[in-house]
């Protein structure tokens, strides 16, 4: 029998045990909050808020694979992709649930809900995405579908930003959380288009990176909040130079992106010492 935490040599895969264990972490602490007591009063609507940001980290884990196995040199995440996606489902899935339970139980009321609410419908189409990209996940789809799977699973990006755009749709007059996670996104998108275009990711160049999506992170939260909120969107962006307001959206992915340059740049450094160490 195919154990999850094995390779596809059957071997143990510390890599893969850990993945399995990050994946059912979260869900175990909500779940530990939720039979205490501690999400209380409230606890099913805190609990949906809470696997729906797991749904969302998840997605930009696996959204994040490609650009860490290239910056760190370690073909090995390839194995976990997989197992992350189904994981981002898993979650998104656990929060339509509890949104069932939300609502007792009421289909009705609930597919009047998802048709007439906005942020509801967005949800739902990324929920269906999802669902279509799980569905295909397997070896045997993959091998049927041939070169239309690579196609498919495509969607994942536009899947990212469905969800990231119902995150923003539900949230109140803050959205520093969803524009946190818009820029994780930026960052991870701006290192993955480098290196579909062949550029190389010297420190310089993943400096520029953060800078890029440092920038777009701040031009997201000045453009929502100067459309769909009454808040004066010049305030929100001046707030990102100060430090007293705490560590807004945008300097975090600077120094989320900068701290990407200094580590991969190390890890650049000693793969090609052992290389050179090698060769003498
Ligand atoms: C049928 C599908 C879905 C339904 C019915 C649904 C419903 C909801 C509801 C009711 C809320 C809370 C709104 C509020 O408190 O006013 C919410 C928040 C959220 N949802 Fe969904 N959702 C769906 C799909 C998804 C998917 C696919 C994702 C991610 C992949 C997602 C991620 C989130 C996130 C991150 C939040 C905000 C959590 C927070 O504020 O901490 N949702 N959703």
């Amino acid at each position: 029998m195919k154990m999850l935490w094995n390779d596809r040599h059957g071997r143990f895969s510390p890599l893969k045990c850990a993945t399995l264990g990050l994946a059912f972490a979260p869900a175990v602490i909500i779940a530990f909050w939720f039979f205490t007591g501690a999400l209380q009063p409230l606890s099913v609507k805190n609990a949906l808020h809470l696997v729906g940001d797991w749904a969302v980290r998840f997605l930009l884990l696996t959204l994040a694979l490609t650009p860490l196995q290239r910056l760190f040199n370690y073909s090995k995440i390839a194995l976990i992709r997989r197992m992350l996606g189904v994981t981002a489902f898993s979650y998104a899935t656990a929060h339509f649930i509890l949104y069932l339970i939300f609502v007792k139980w009421n289909l009705a009321f609930a597919t009047s809900e998802i048709i007439n609410r906005f942020y509801l419908t967005i949800g739902f189409v990324t929920l269906l995405g999802l669902s279509a990209l799980a569905a295909t996940s397997f070896d045997a789809a993959l091998r049927k579908l041939g070169t239309k799977w690579k196609m498919l699973h495509r969607i994942v990006y536009g899947l990212a930003v469905l969800a990231l755009f119902h995150y923003y749709l539900q949230s109140k007059i803050d959205v520093s959380a969803a524009t946190l996670m818009a820029g994780l996104f930026f960052l991870a998108m701006t290192i993955r288009l480098m290196i579909a275009r062949r550029m190389a990711l010297s420190a310089p160049a993943l400096c520029g990176a953060a800078l890029i999506a440092s920038a777009l992170t701040a031009l997201t939260e000045f453009t929502w909040y100067g459309l769909a909120t009454g808040v004066n969107p010049m305030r929100v962006f001046m707030a990102n130079f100060m430090v007293s307001h705490g560590l807004r959206p945008a300097p975090t992915i600077l120094l989320v992106g900068l701290a990407v340059a200094v580590l991969a740049s190390v890890r650049q450094w000693q793969v090609t010492t052992n290389r050179q160490s090698a060769f003498r």
